[in-house]
This record gives structure tokens, sequence and C-alpha cells, in this order.
């Protein structure tokens, strides 16, 4: 017998820097001119965010002298499917699309997490950078370079970890963004100030009124904030295991629910109420003081996100969960706000 070795230990950096700022999507054009990361850009973006704003960074990109096409897809999660991959992907390779070229993702989680996953994927991969356009795709799935689709066995089952080489982020964006979408997204900041940011949480107190009028300094500093600290925890942990747990503060219900409503409930929505589920259990278990978890019900109320749920999903239906590791739910559950632990529960 022979064995040969192959030597593919190799280091690899995946850093990459995310833009804040007000109109930064007019810019694009002048800054990928600037530092480029492809010969071509195929911009993937949704129905919506097509008409919105694909039409205009297109036109900015042709006054450039920058070779770019548009590809679209229906909007929400029902395109979020291996079928749109492979559509997509045909389209580019219709247009003549190849290795030397990248990706724009350029539109809410939908969209990111598609384009994400066929740039990882395409011709065996090549770059892409993240233009959220939602206020959840600014604050979380932008960032961390979780990408994939949904298979019927259930949500994100496919997929890969490809980080882009930069995100932008145009607050300007959110002007056009219902009410909805803004309360979704709020619901993950207000997370991610109760599982790492006391003096965050105080901000949000604070300021709530201001950041559902969209104040420009406000917006941005929430927007900034999140992005620290999701990077933060990215940075510590870029496959997941236990740091990146903590991001989970309230999805193990939150899943659930959203499922039980067959994915009616925005993800926000169904993340709010299993906050406020995770804490009830954080009371009893005599972690948390009950004042507290009042203060963080009262913050998610006043962002005009439910709090209670008519049916609260049993433990037994939360096991087919991911959080699910070795016969037990891993909670993550506030001790106070800026602090959170895992309380492990059986889960079958
Ligand atoms: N990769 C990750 O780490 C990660 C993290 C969280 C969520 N996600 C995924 O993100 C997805 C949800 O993202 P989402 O909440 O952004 O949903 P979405 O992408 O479906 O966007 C919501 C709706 O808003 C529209 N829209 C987008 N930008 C707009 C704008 N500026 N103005 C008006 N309308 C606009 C879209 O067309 C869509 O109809 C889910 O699939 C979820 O699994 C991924
Ligand atoms: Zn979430």
């Amino acid at each position: 017998m022979q064995i040969i070795k192959t030597k593919l230990k190799k280091k690899v950096d995946n850093s990459y820097k995310i833009f804040i700022g007000e109109g930064l999507a007019k810019d694009l054009a002048a800054l990928l001119k600037e530092s480029p990361i492809g010969k071509k850009y195929a911009i993937i973006t949704d129905s919506i965010t097509k008409k919105l704003f694909g039409k205009n960074i297109l036109k900015n990109f042709n006054n450039k002298k920058i070779s770019a096409e548009i590809f679209t897809f229906n909007k929400g999660e029902k395109s979020k499917q291996i079928n749109t991959i492979e559509k997509l992907a045909n389209e580019m390779i219709a247009k003549g699309f190849d290795r030397k070229d990248a990706i724009i993702a350029l539109g809410g989680g939908v969209v990111g997490d598609l384009a994400g996953f066929l740039a990882s994927i395409y011709m065996r991969g090549i770059p892409y950078i993240q233009v959220p356009t939602t206020l959840l795709a600014m604050v979380d799935s932008a960032i961390g370079g979780k990408t994939g689709v949904d298979i019927e066995s259930g949500k994100n089952l496919l997929g890969t970890i490809a980080q882009p080489k930069a995100v932008y982020i145009d607050i300007d964006f959110l002007k056009t963004l219902p009410k909805n979408q803004i309360q979704n997204g709020l619901a993950e900041i207000i997370k991610y100030a109760v599982i790492c940011d006391k003096r965050f949480f105080k901000y949000l107190e604070k300021n709530l009124e201001k950041i559902l009028n969209l104040d420009k300094e406000a917006i941005l500093y929430i927007i900034e904030k999140s992005v620290k600290i999701k990077t933060k925890v990215v940075e510590k942990d870029e496959t997941e295991n236990l740091t990146r747990m903590k991001l989970n503060y309230g999805h193990t219900y939150g899943h659930a629910l959203e499922k039980q409503s067959n994915y009616t409930l925005l993800h926000g929505f169904a993340v709010a109420i299993g906050m406020v589920l995770a804490n009830e259990i954080a009371v009893k278990e005599g972690y948390l003081k009950s004042k507290t978890a009042e203060r963080i019900r009262a913050l998610i109320k006043r962002a005009g996100l439910p709090t209670t749920t008519i049916k609260k999903p049993e433990i037994k239906y939360l096991s087919s969960d991911k959080k699910c590791y070795g016969g037990q739910i891993h909670f993550v559950l506030p001790k106070r706000i800026g602090k959170v632990k895992i309380h492990k529960v059986k889960c079958r």
C-alpha cells in the first residue's frame, strides 16, 4: 500500500470592511471602480428591490462604465430555494459570467442568503458583496457569512459559510421599508442589547420613538452598535458553537412559533415573543429578577412587537430545532441585561 499525503493546510484571511452611512448606494459604482472585486457584476435582487433600487444602481454602473447585469426572482421566503439558485446560475452563464466576475446581493435577508450561497458555489466560488436593504439584513443576515436556502425538511438546511468581500449599509434604503419590517429588525437589535450591552439597552429605551421615526442619528447609532456586537461574536467563532449560540436568545421558542404560524408571523415578531418566553423560564429558574424581565417586555411592547401568544409551543416541539444538542435544548437565558447563560432542558 502507498500513502500519498496532501499538504493543504492553509491560513485564510476572511476579513472584510462594513461601511455604514447615508447615500452609500449612490456611490457604490464609484467605490467598486476604485477597488474592484470582479470584472463584471451580477446584481442579484428581488422583484421589489429591483424596482426600488436595482435599476438606479445599474444606471450608476453604466455611467461609470462598469459592466453589470441585474438578475432577479420573486420576492419572499418562498423563493429561497435551490430552484432559484439554479435559475439564477443558468441566467448568469447565459450572460457570460465566469470566475473573474462577482455578485452584488442587493436586498433583504432572502436576497443576501440566496446570492451569498450562489456566489459561494458558482463555478466553485466567486466573490460577492452584501448591500442589505432591510433593517434585519443590515444588523443581522448580511453580517457573518451564513448563506443558504430552505428545503422541504426545514429552513436554511442547505448552505455555506462564505464571507462577503464587503458590506455596504445605506440607511437611505430604510425610507421605503414598511413599518413592520422596521420592527422586525428592531427585535434582533433589542436581542443584541439584552445579550451583550446594558448601556445599549438604555439607549434603546431612551430613543425608541426616534428610532421608529427613522431619526438618522439614532438609526446610524443602533446599526453601528448591532453590527459591532454581531461581528464580535462572529469573530470569536466563525463557525457555529457556544459563543455564537448567544445570538439564539429568543430564537428557540421564536423558531417554533414561526413554524406554528406556518411562517405568517415575521421572524422578529416571533423572536420578540420568544424573548419574553425565555425570560419567563429565567425568572422561574431564579436567574433573572422579574423586575428585569418586565423591563425587557416593556421595551419589546413599546417597539410595537408582540409579547404573548395564545398557543405556547410545548418543549417537545422545540426539539426539531437545531439548538437540540445531544438530546438537550440549549436555552439562552438572561441573568441580567447584558449577560446571558445557557440553560439545558431535556428535549425528548
Ligand atoms: N444569514 C444569516 O445569518 C441570517 C440571519 C437572519 C436572517 N436570515 C434570513 O433572512 C431572511 C429574512 O430577511 P428579511 O427580513 O430581510 O426578509 P426579505 O428579504 O424577504 O425582505 C422583506 C420584504 O421587504 C422587501 N424589501 C426589501 N428591502 C426593501 C426596502 N428597502 N423597501 C421596501 N421593501 C423592501 C422585500 O422585497 C421583501 O418583500 C430569512 O430568510 C432568514 O432566514 C439570515
Ligand atoms: Zn433572528
